[in-house]
């Protein structure tokens, strides 16, 4: 794999943290998260259930409100206060999610929910059969018959399927970010491995920024530049790839990795 370096900040958080509810109840589910996300890099953040990394990423989003600290996005302070704001930073950063029922509106048609891509990207003026076209090579992509699909609700759909229709709409949006939380969870490991391949092949023509979110060490020291570990709200660990996992610093990271006892051997590739 070799180190790379990497020049230019896209996302960056400084001490953020999430509380949830209030008085005995409240939860503090991210705590004073430092994270940097740099163009073209892979990023893993593991840890597990729980420990706060589906909140950091809504976070990111702009889908959740942090309780306090700053979001930068390309070294300016994030604003997403007016409508106009929020789809402008959504056009950059895309996310995949471990439920894919959340991702689309099930009362939107196949067609609808590809064509909106295309109206977010300022797009809506092309003639249908442009528009179509467009449609049709995104489902191309992910092996996906617009034909036999553009009909049909979400609820329509398998689980792979609707799997692969959140990377079509990723292939039609290129955005700068994508966070990918779980995205293979759902799915057998041959699809999961086809899903891993079309996200590095966009990945590769785009630049794309990554951020992976897994319970599976394995798969994060296998495809990622970084990785960062949380626990209970907190990164507790942060470094390339392989000083995590070869050189784990933290009690916590260095349980992860001998629970995985054969990661070492198994995914040293060169
Ligand atoms: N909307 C919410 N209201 C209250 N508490 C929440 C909410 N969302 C998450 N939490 C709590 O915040 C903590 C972190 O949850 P989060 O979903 O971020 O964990 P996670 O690391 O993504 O877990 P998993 O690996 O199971 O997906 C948990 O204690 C959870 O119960
Ligand atoms: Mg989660």
């Amino acid at each position: 794999m070799g180190e790379k370096v990497f020049e230019h900040t896209l996302l960056e958080t400084k001490k953020v943290n999430k509380i949830f509810g209030a008085g005995k109840k409240a939860v503090h589910a991210v705590r004073d998260v430092d994270f940097r996300m740099h163009e073209g890099e892979i990023i893993s953040l593991v840890g597990q259930s729980g420990s706060g990394k589906t909140t950091l990423s809504k976070i990111l989003l702009g889908l959740l409100k942090e309780t306090s600290g700053k979001i930068e996005y390309k070294g300016v302070p994030r604003n997403l206060r007016s409508q106009k704001a929020r789809l402008a930073y959504w056009q950059n950063i895309q996310a995949i999610f471990q439920d894919p029922f959340s991702t689309f509106n099930q009362f939107f048609r196949v067609e609808k929910i590809l064509n909106d891509c295309l109206n977010l990207q300022g797009l809506g003026y092309l003639p249908l059969v442009e528009k179509q076209d467009k449609m049709r090579n995104a489902c191309q992509f992910v092996n996906l018959k617009y034909e036999e699909l553009y009909n049909k609700y979400p609820f329509e759909l398998s689980g792979g399927q609707m799997q692969r229709l959140m990377i079509a709409r990723i292939f039609m949006m290129k955005p700068k970010v994508l966070i990918a939380d779980e995205p293979t969870s759902m799915i057998d490991a041959c699809s999961r491995s086809t899903i891993l391949d079309m996200l590095m092949e966009l990945r590769n023509e785009n630049r794309m920024t990554i951020l992976f979110i897994t319970h599976d060490l394995g798969l994060a020291y296998y495809i990622s530049d970084t990785i960062y570990i949380m626990e209970s709200g907190q990164i507790v660990e942060q470094g390339s790839a392989e000083d995590v996992i070869l050189h784990p610093q933290s009690a916590y990271t260095k349980q992860l990795v001998t629970d995985v006892p054969k990661l070492r051997e198994e995914w040293v590739l060169d």
